[in-house]
């Protein structure tokens, strides 16, 4: 049974809920849909824990940005089909860490011009294989991450102004807070992270395809 204190569903599509125990953590991922299992162990849960980078020898985010702010983006956008949801969970040990950004993109908030540049500007995505091209904005799903993606234009790019136009909130985050995320529709990123929250903020996450 799920001890849910809190579970609401957010208008942004965004979901709430305290769960302490792990297992109830799998069985909220479960309810949405089929969790991904992570590359190299076949698990399910992955940890993301904030470091600073000279400590990471894997490229990754981390590797790349330590704890400085991480760019906007879209889960696993290398994928051919994204996530649908990424389930997050704070189990550091730090009070009060800083925030996850969620940025609601909103099509309705853009010019004609710029609903051109998201659902017809193709951008080469970089994958496990060969790669393939795609725009921002396809069947409703989006797809935005620069470390993968290259415009074949890089002139033609319109997303600082797009993103700039998108409502964005915080998540707060306190011991055993789950938080569901639709990937298809929002794209998130992580602040700056304080020195003492190094190795000490920590999110548990799951992927549903
Ligand atoms: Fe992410």
């Amino acid at each position: 049974m799920i001890d849910i204190i809190n579970f609401k569903a957010m208008k942004t599509n965004i979901y709430e809920a305290e769960i302490k125990d792990e297992k109830d953590f799998v069985e909220l991922a479960l309810s949405f849909g089929k969790p991904m299992k992570s590359r190299q162990h076949g698990i399910i849960i992955d940890t993301l824990i904030a470091v600073e980078s000279n400590i990471v020898e894997k490229d990754s985010l981390s590797k790349r940005y330590g704890l400085e702010e991480f760019p906007i983006h879209t889960d696993c956008a290398y994928l051919k089909l994204p996530p649908k949801y990424i389930l997050l969970r704070y189990v550091g040990s730090i009070e009060n860490p800083t925030p996850t950004g969620i940025v609601h993109f909103d099509k309705s908030k853009l010019s004609d011009e710029e609903i051109d540049f998201i659902q017809k500007t193709i951008w080469f995505v970089k994958s496990k294989d060969i790669g393939f091209y795609s725009p921002i904005l396809k069947d409703n799903i989006l797809r935005y991450d620069k470390e993968v993606m290259k415009l074949v234009n890089p002139k033609e790019d319109k997303m600082i102004d797009i993103l700039a136009k998108m409502d964005r909130r915080e998540i707060q985050w306190y011991k055993n807070k789950v938080v569901v995320i639709n990937n298809h529709t929002h794209l998130h990123f992580r602040p700056k992270i304080k020195i003492e929250e190094n190795n000490k903020r920590i999110l548990q996450r799951i992927n549903i395809v």
